[in-house]
């Protein structure tokens, strides 16, 4: 068995102490760097109060690690920090299905950004269009002379493009300039930012009409992640109901959005670990997955003789320099355990995990439902609302299972009743 294997090999039955002991070794983490993990040393105040503002507290979510995965051709652990029971494990048993039975491929598409100058009501939009276009070069001076060090880097602005927009109260032309810009490794919302607003004194003195809005826009549809997977000698039925499952969500955006909330669930969580800006992706998925006018899935699976073939294609504008991924300590150990340093290679295994994690919903939706796995990976939750105590904690959730097993459903009456049934007989047993 290599390496890899022996980390992951049962990996979701071992104590926690043992996972962060093969963690520490295949990561080459450090002792201060476990003692983050487990918040033996708490984030300092000082750099809560440095991210927000009025600060009172800390709000923890767990922070798990989902295993099997093999990104083209690469073994790698994906950490991710996530609230909601039973994406990990399905995360981890969709990747081991795939590492057994086929292969995920990952590419980016384009590395800009897009930072907008708006211009709301343009008195000469034939004009304005001739003096910007006849200063491009000035106007790409100017913005890298903002980020003169993303310039070292290898990045900064290259190219400016520009667009009519209809005013929607039909009251003139608005027209907006885009400014692309390569963020390197950043996700370079502020780099993007400073730059709109370094130019709009300068576009106001050109083309003498007014600035309005000067930000970076999320649907950075020219920096797409695209991940492909395929698995051979699929059961045909199952992936049949797998490939009705993406007709059903090309058909009708009420599932579609469901659809792509389980590809979030997988994204998000690892965004969430590395310390990325989460929402701004969600936005940036949710406005691609609409561009065509109806919002539509953002994967796609059908089948193709005895394999089936998913495919996912995002905006992902993430970083593994800069923000909240320098500063949170548990973002940088997220990225150590990753072992990515590029932004693209991020972007590339979120889309992976993306379309991973929405394989293990169809896949569940397709053949048992989705209750079954779901409810007795929540039974702990169960228990604990419950008011179960640590030590009850796995009794009830037995018992839940085999509620679960003869009623085909869970809930928390069941969990209750449970633990009162537990503690009752407990209380017989220490009067004998
Ligand atoms: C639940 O968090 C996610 C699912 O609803 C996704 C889906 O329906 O495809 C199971």
């Amino acid at each position: 068995m290599d390496h890899y294997q022996n980390l992951v090999d049962g990996f979701h039955r071992i104590s926690r102490d043992e996972r962060l002991k093969r963690i520490q070794e295949f990561c080459h983490l450090s002792e201060e760097e476990i003692k983050t993990l487990t918040c033996e040393t708490p984030l300092s105040v000082e750099i809560a109060e440095h991210l927000i503002e009025n600060v009172i507290g800390y709000f923890p979510i767990p922070l798990g690690i989902a295993t099997c995965f093999n990104i083209d051709g690469k073994d790698i652990l994906i950490p991710m920090a996530v609230e909601e029971t039973s994406i990990i494990a399905a995360a981890s048993t969709t990747a081991k299905w795939i590492r057994k039975e086929g292969s995920i491929r990952t590419y980016c598409k384009g590395r800009l950004i897009i930072g907008q100058i708006q211009l709301p009501n343009v008195r000469n939009v034939p004009l304005t269009r001739k003096i910007l276009h006849e200063n491009r070069d000035i106007l790409i001076a100017i913005a890298n002379n903002c980020v003169p060090r993303l310039v070292d880097r290898g990045g900064g602005i290259r190219d400016i493009a520009l667009r009519e927009v209809a005013r929607p109260t039909q009251d003139g032309v608005m027209m907006v300039i885009h400014i692309l810009c390569d963020p390197c490794d950043a996700m370079g919302a502020n780099l993007i930012n400073q730059v709109c607003e370094a130019l709009k004194p300068k576009i106001e003195e050109l083309t003498s009409e007014r600035v309005g809005l000067c930000i970076l826009s999320n649907l950075v549809d020219t920096k797409l992640a695209v991940a492909e997977v395929a698995i051979h000698n699929i059961d045909l039925t199952m992936g049949k109901g797998i490939e009705e499952a993406t007709l059903f969500a090309m058909a009708d955006p009420y599932r579609a959005a469901t659809h792509n909330k389980g590809v979030l669930n997988g994204i998000d969580a690892v965004l969430v670990a590395t310390g990325n800006d989460w929402r701004a992706v969600e936005a940036g998925v949710h406005a691609y997955a609409a561009r065509t006018g109806q919002y539509k899935p953002i994967t796609q699976w059908k089948v193709e003789g005895t394999d089936l073939i998913g495919q996912i294609e995002v905006p992902l504008a993430v970083g593994t320099v800069g923000g909240v991924t320098r500063i949170h300590p548990t973002a940088k150990i997220a990225l150590k355990i990753l072992g990515v340093k590029k932004a693209e290679d991020l972007a590339r295994v979120c889309a992976a995990v993306g379309l991973v994690q929405n394989l293990g919903a169809l896949k569940a939706l397709a053949t048992v439902g989705i209750v079954k796995g779901h409810m007795l990976l929540h039974a702990s939750n169960l228990a604990i609302a419950a008011g179960a105590e640590i030590h009850e904690i796995a009794e009830v959730r037995k018992r839940l299972a085999e509620v679960l097993r003869v009623e085909k459903h869970i809930n928390l009456t069941h969990a209750k009743e449970i633990l009162e049934e537990i503690r009752v007989s407990d209380r017989q047993t220490l009067l004998i």
